[in-house]
């Protein structure tokens, strides 16, 4: 029997794929590791059928070590005797704690069987809310900006864990990048911020993520040429 990973999406619930919803029906528990995948994991599955797990909010690897030797310890007999599945938010194999329970069940239980099942990942998701076109040809960078850090050096890049985000803005204007910041993407009109002012997601929220683009990037594609002839059409009527 089977462990799934299952990636969520970015938090609307009908942004599951068809594969990941399936496979919530017929697993007999759902591990969710936070709040906020279970309440995304609840629109899908009753609450009878999920399995909270405890993990402390520190940064102390011992401490969270033990906190992922006691999660494999309690998923995988049940993994053993059916199938289970395990939600994250987005991508199970993009910065996610999947990673750390797949890495604790292959040392201390490794005859357990592993599945993921992708998910869209904020790091694509965000391009529709923040209305950014990557066009083909352009590369794209995934970096963290935590503590009002500013990675630079790609042209674009998707910025997660934005916690100071005037400091990152700061930091990043004086580098030549233009910044929008969006917050809880997705997780319902009243909750998601979409903004390119850093004042007004200043207070901490772990759901933040910024897209910087260096200032002045030339961008072209074939289909340009259409807006200088729409022009022109409009200029002769
Ligand atoms: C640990 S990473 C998890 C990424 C996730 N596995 C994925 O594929 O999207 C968490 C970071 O992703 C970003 N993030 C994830 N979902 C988001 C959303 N719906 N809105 C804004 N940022 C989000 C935030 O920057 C957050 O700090």
């Amino acid at each position: 029997m089977t462990l799934y990973g299952v990636g969520l999406g970015p938090g609307d619930p009908d942004l599951i794929s068809v594969r990941g919803r399936e496979t919530l029906d017929s697993v007999d528990v759902v591990y969710s590791p936070g709040r906020l995948s279970r309440r995304v994991a609840t629109e899908h599955v009753p609450d009878e059928r999920i399995g909270d797990l405890d993990f402390p909010m520190t940064s102390d690897e011992e401490r969270l070590r033990e906190a992922w030797k006691a999660a494999a310890a309690e998923i995988a007999p049940e993994a053993r005797a059916g199938d289970v599945a395990f939600v994250t938010l987005g991508d199970p194999n993009v910065y996610s704690t999947f990673g750390h329970l797949r890495r604790t069940l292959d040392a201390f239980h490794p005859d357990v069987d592993v599945e993921i099942v992708p998910g869209i990942s904020a790091m694509t998701a965000f391009a529709t809310p923040l209305d950014v076109e990557v066009e083909a040809g352009a590369g794209l960078a995934l970096r963290e900006a935590a503590g009002g850090s500013a990675p630079t050096g790609p042209d674009r890049m998707v910025l997660f864990k934005v916690t100071d985000a005037p400091e990152t803005a700061r930091k990043l204007d004086e580098a030549g990048y233009d910044v929008r910041f969006g917050r809880r993407l997705f997780m319902g009109a009243d909750e998601t911020t979409v903004t390119a002012d850093a004042d007004a997601v200043a207070d901490r929220d772990y759901y933040t993520l910024a897209y910087a683009e260096r200032r002045g990037l030339e961008t072209s594609s074939a289909t340009d040429e259409f807006a200088v002839d729409a022009e022109a059409e409009v200029a002769d009527d």
